[in-house]
């Protein structure tokens, strides 16, 4: 049996391997000198393909080393949390989870304060991997991080500190921002009361502000209690349904419905809930719940901004929308995802909205010298829309999104320019770095990795950023199966 997201571009490799004799074509900058790494789901075991979520695949990274211009090496490595580290035989890393929420680290990569850590969101903690993508183990910042994070903290420019808002549903009606110190140690956290427990995928930074997207996904404790047992079900529902989305829920409570899901259902708890209104809040970053301010919206979901500045009394915000998403599929995709800005007014308190490009595309990047700074360019990638007619209702989920194309968006002369990978090439998310810290906006290489179906090896493909031009490529021995975020991690 098939389900789409255990085949074809996302079906799983078997092994890990270490290969320092790498093939590369054309030029690798010289001025890279670090790690690229790309995570995403890899299931170690095969799971059941009626029930599997491309969500909670065990996380398996995908990374090669840099320096003066050649490819030292390539490694891909499982980020091994407890349940697959007893699957694969070996004991479960020290550290301790927070509240029992333990499952598959797939989401994001990255390094901060020297440290490389792979990221997943709704109460997980980051799991510490060695510079080699080696699992250390679960990881709470020394101590100094409550509860679980999120895959998508953004780092502010001025500080170097890691910003971020993590959700949990055990945590009730609310969210948490966390500001992770240079040194690798939180030195802030502010809870954030929402209207329930909403899948808070992402959020936005400007220079005073944090944009949270309160949207209508949430929780949904018929899809958690789905794989209980029948005798702890039905109290486990009826205690939950009394709190969640309200009250913080006791952490062994959480930990035992966690627990009491082991081998059970392992799609996502989390769904379309028409009756959750869609809003987007402001906090001022240096205040507190009291000061977040709220602009109603119209529904929809925003997995990933691209990028968000203040011009005057008006908040900019860039976003990946999606008109809808798990109302009636688990697999993202209800409509195509398009390019919208949003500005929000806080004079009048209006919100406005305009469509920026409406090819479907997902995973937008910028230069990150100017995360919650005005900018001009964004990247991502996208479907080559030459011909095609898709309607903003026209169904495209992931197990057919095959993004065949590199998106370079100038949002000054609202143009955008298309680089095409070519037949039955397959591109990941295509990450910005700067030639140099001086450089120009769009001055250096956009890298990513490319699955090329016809040969099933990937690619590490390197792309001029100011004409979109390949100006080289690694050429891996395996494949890198379709997947989630990646980051260039410069050597400290
Ligand atoms: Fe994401």
């Amino acid at each position: 049996m098939t389900n789409g997201i255990l085949d074809g571009q996302y079906a799983p490799v078997r092994e890990e391997l270490t290969v320092t004799e790498l093939k590369t074509t054309g030029e690798i900058p010289a001025h890279l000198d670090g790690r690229y790494a790309r995570i995403g789901p890899n299931p170690f075991t095969d799971p059941d393909p009626s029930t599997y979520h491309l969500f909670t695949g065990d996380g398996m990274v995908h990374g090669v080393r840099l320096r003066d211009g050649r490819a030292e090496w390539y490694r891909n490595r499982w980020v091994r949390h407890a349940d697959l580290a007893r699957r694969m035989g070996e004991q479960p890393r020290p550290g301790r989870a927070h509240a029992g929420m333990d499952y598959a680290v797939n989401t994001n990569v990255l390094s901060h304060a020297g440290r490389t850590f792979a990221l997943v969101e709704a109460g997980c903690r980051p799991y510490e991997l060695t510079d080699e993508f080696e699992t250390v183990g679960p990881c709470d910042f020394d101590g100094t991080l409550p509860g679980g994070y999120t895959a998508h903290p953004h780092r502010d420019p001025a500080t170097g500190e890691l910003h971020a808002v993590s959700y949990f549903f055990g945590w009730g009606d609310k969210v948490r921002y966390t500001v992770l110190g240079a040194s690798g140690r939180v030195r802030k956290v502010v809870d954030i009361p929402v209207g329930g427990s909403p899948m808070m995928h992402d959020f936005s930074l400007t220079e005073n502000h944090v944009v949270l997207y309160d949207l209508p996904v949430t929780f949904d404790l018929r899809l958690a209690t789905a794989g209980m047992p029948g005798a702890l079900a039905g109290p486990m529902t009826s205690l939950m349904s009394r709190v969640v989305g309200r009250r913080t829920l006791p952490e062994p409570v959480v930990a035992a419905a966690i627990r009491s899901r082991r081998g059970g259902v392992p799609g996502l708890p989390y769904s379309w809930n028409p009756d959750y209104p869609a809003r987007v809040g402001l906090l001022p970053r240096e205040g507190n719940a009291t000061d977040v301010r709220w602009f109603d919206i119209d529904p929809c979901y925003v997995f990933h901004p691209l990028n968000a500045y203040e011009d005057g009394d008006t908040i900019v915000l860039d976003v990946v929308r999606h008109p809808r998403m798990f109302a009636t599929t688990t697999v993202p995709g209800e409509g195509a995802p398009s390019l919208d800005r949003w500005t929000l007014d806080k004079t009048t308190g209006r919100v406005g909205t305009d469509r920026l490009d409406d090819r479907p595309q997902e995973f937008p990047r910028h230069d990150e010298r100017l995360v919650g700074r005005p900018y001009r360019y964004g990247y991502g990638v996208g479907l080559d829309m030459a011909g095609s007619d898709f309607g903003e209702g026209d169904r495209i989920d992931l197990a057919v999104f095959e993004p065949d194309a590199v998106l370079k968006h100038d949002l000054l002369n609202r143009k955008t320019e298309v680089h095409h990978l070519g037949q039955g090439r397959i591109a990941s998310e295509f990450s910005f770095v700067p030639s140099s810290d001086a450089s120009d906006e769009d001055d250096g290489v956009l890298m990513g990795y490319v699955l090329d179906t016809a040969t099933d090896r990937s690619d590490l493909v390197f792309l001029d950023a100011a004409t979109l031009e390949q100006t080289g490529a690694v050429h891996l021995p395996s494949r890198v199966p379709s997947g989630f975020h990646g980051n260039w991690m410069p050597t400290p």
